[in-house]
């Protein structure tokens, strides 16, 4: 029954893929996310895409050593003429498919605290960039804490590294929404730097 129920959802899965957007179909090379912090403990893990749900998974805290499951790419679109912000993918592998995920944020009315999960397909995403030195970075286009409209956003870094729940109790890549402090007192700051493979 179970079984049946998730080769079910699977299919549907990746049934939605088939009639994904190309827009976003220009993909980085492969990357590993390491972490930056003051945390001697944390400093120097990789994330890993860590099971939430059917098909669905969060980045959780790894160890200090690169591994084949945590591979990620950076998919833009060559419809701008500049380099954009794109997805963050990750290749889902089954035992007879292989869909590539998209990540975006799963919010909750009640925190302001995001857990970031990749869903197979690109029907729903929040971009993300690298700068030169790449360090992954959201970009903020208006400044609400200004009188708006004011576009003098710029590239943010509001990760950190907190015990979150979606499908699992995990310590995973979270994202902080507004200049405030995290209400999840777990949280602690991080920042994810690209390590090419
Ligand atoms: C990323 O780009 C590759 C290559 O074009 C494509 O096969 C894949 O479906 C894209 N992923 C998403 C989530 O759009
Ligand atoms: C974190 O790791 C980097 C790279 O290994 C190192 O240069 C840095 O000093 C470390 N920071 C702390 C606080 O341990
Ligand atoms: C460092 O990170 C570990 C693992 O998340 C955590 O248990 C520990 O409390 C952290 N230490 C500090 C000083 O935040
Ligand atoms: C999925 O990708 C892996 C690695 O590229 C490849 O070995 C495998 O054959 C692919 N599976 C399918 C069903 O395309
Ligand atoms: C994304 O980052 C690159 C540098 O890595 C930069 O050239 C580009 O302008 C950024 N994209 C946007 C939309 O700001
Ligand atoms: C945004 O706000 C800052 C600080 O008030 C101001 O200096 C800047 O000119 C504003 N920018 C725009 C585009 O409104």
């Amino acid at each position: 029954m179970r079984s049946t129920l998730l080769a079910g959802l699977l299919a549907f899965a990746v049934s939605k893929v088939t009639s994904q957007d190309t827009y976003w179909s220009v993909q980085s090379k492969p990357f590993f996310l390491v972490l930056k912090s003051h945390n001697q403990t944390i400093n120097g893990s990789y994330l890993y895409p860590c099971h939430e749900g059917a098909a669905i998974e969060g980045l959780c805290l790894g160890e200090k050593r690169a591994d084949d499951y945590g591979q990620f790419t950076h998919n833009t679109s060559a419809q701008t003429p500049l380099p954009t912000s794109g997805l963050l993918t990750w290749e889902l592998r089954g035992f007879n498919f292989n869909v590539s995920s998209a990540m975006r944020f799963q919010y909750n009315d009640a925190s302001n605290v995001a857990i970031p999960l990749f869903f197979p397909g690109n029907s729903d995403y929040n971009a993300v960039n690298f700068t030169e030195a790449g360090v992954m970075n959201i970009l903020s286009y208006q400044d609400d804490t200004k009188p708006l409209p004011n576009y003098s956003g710029g590239p943010l870094c509001r990760w950190y590294i907190c015990t979150t729940y979606y499908g699992y109790l995990y310590q995973t890549l979270a994202w902080v929404m507004g200049e405030g402090k995290p209400q999840n007192p777990t949280c602690q700051k991080v920042e994810v730097i690209r390590q090419w493979v």
